[in-house]
């Protein structure tokens, strides 16, 4: 047995003994996408949160989606392989910005994206993914004033999508906001007859879209169930590179081109099996968060779930 599988064989053991699940986001490395017992987008991630009946939770992605996963099962485990593993977007809002904002806005809304930390969720009146954003703006009440964060490129792209006005948090991921419109132009000319499908995220989401205007803007697990069913065979995807290999496991006979190579989250990558196998092993890195801001945060990951 090679050390791949080795590590796999001792994580299926452990998990059997803890009753556990591994829940992964689609930017993992490969061997932890294979051998995950679910691998999805933020919204996937967080409805199998809410829906496992596992004892020990095991989130192979980042900081903001395992607290999700600890704020909807307070009763559970959760655990993070890698406590380091952060997020240049969440960390671009905190609590205390979301508080002045509401003091300047009394009768104001605030729509967090999920990639948030529990403290700004829980001072927010409902969450949403890149999968859902739409929807769950325009069910909201237009009358009052609107607070979109933190990420500028999905808030202008739910903004031209719903033409509501809303103040737009201007913050942005690291690995997103270097997918612009230079990396777009070029694969257009490499790629004439590709399909392009763009995580909103990105920052030729929305405001280059005059350069491709028949690309398709979706959320990580949006990508995958379209390439399923397109007949189009080859595809220029603007993400973060991990979504190639769930692309190309869920897929038969077609071509997924990156739109950059390096477009990498370092903080997405520092899951390994070895670490999933030691925090199965030794209990670490406990996720916790406080009562009271969990009980809070719940609500609007509640009234987003209630949505869609
Ligand atoms: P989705 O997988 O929900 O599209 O989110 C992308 C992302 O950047 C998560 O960090
Ligand atoms: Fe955060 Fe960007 Fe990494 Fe997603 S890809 S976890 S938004 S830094």
């Amino acid at each position: 047995m090679d050390e791949t599988a080795l590590l796999a064989a001792e994580i299926a053991e452990l998990k059997k003994h803890r009753n556990a699940v591994v829940l992964a986001h689609s930017y993992q490395v490969g061997d932890v996408q294979d051998i995950a017992d679910f691998v999805g987008d933020s919204l996937g991630l967080s409805r199998e949160a809410a829906a496992t009946d596992a004892d020990v939770i095991v989130f192979a992605g980042v900081n903001f989606m395992a607290e999700t996963a600890a704020i909807l099962n307070p009763t559970k485990t959760v655990l993070i392989p890698d406590p380091k593993a952060g997020c240049s977007l969440s960390d671009t809002v905190s609590a205390r910005d979301v508080l002045r904002w509401r003091s300047e806005h009394p009768n104001g809304l605030v729509v967090s994206y999920v990639n948030t930390t529990a403290e700004v969720k829980a001072l927010s009146d409902i969450c949403v993914t890149s999968a859902n954003a739409v929807k769950v703006v325009e069910s909201l009440d237009r009358d009052r004033d609107l607070l979109f964060l933190p990420d500028m490129f999905l808030g202008e792209y739910v903004k031209q999508q719903t033409g509501r006005e809303m103040d737009i948090w201007l913050g942005e991921c690291h690995v997103h906001a270097g997918i612009g419109e230079q990396e777009l132009s070029d694969r257009i000319s490499s790629f004439p007859d590709a399909e392009f499908l763009i995580h909103p995220e990105c920052g030729c989401g929305s405001s280059c879209l005059y350069l491709k205007p028949d690309a398709k803007i979706f959320s990580t697990e949006g990508m995958v169930n379209y390439a399923q069913s397109s007949s189009k065979k080859e595809f220029v995807v603007a993400t973060e590179v991990g979504i190639i290999h769930r692309l190309n496991k869920k897929t038969y006979g077609k071509r997924f081109i990156p739109v950059k190579e390096s477009a990498v989250c370092q903080y997405m990558k520092m899951n390994t099996l070895e670490k999933i196998r030691d925090s199965l092993r030794s209990n670490t890195h406990v996720v916790r968060v406080d009562d009271d801001i969990a009980a809070k945060a719940r609500r609007a990951i509640d009234a987003m779930l209630a949505v869609v």
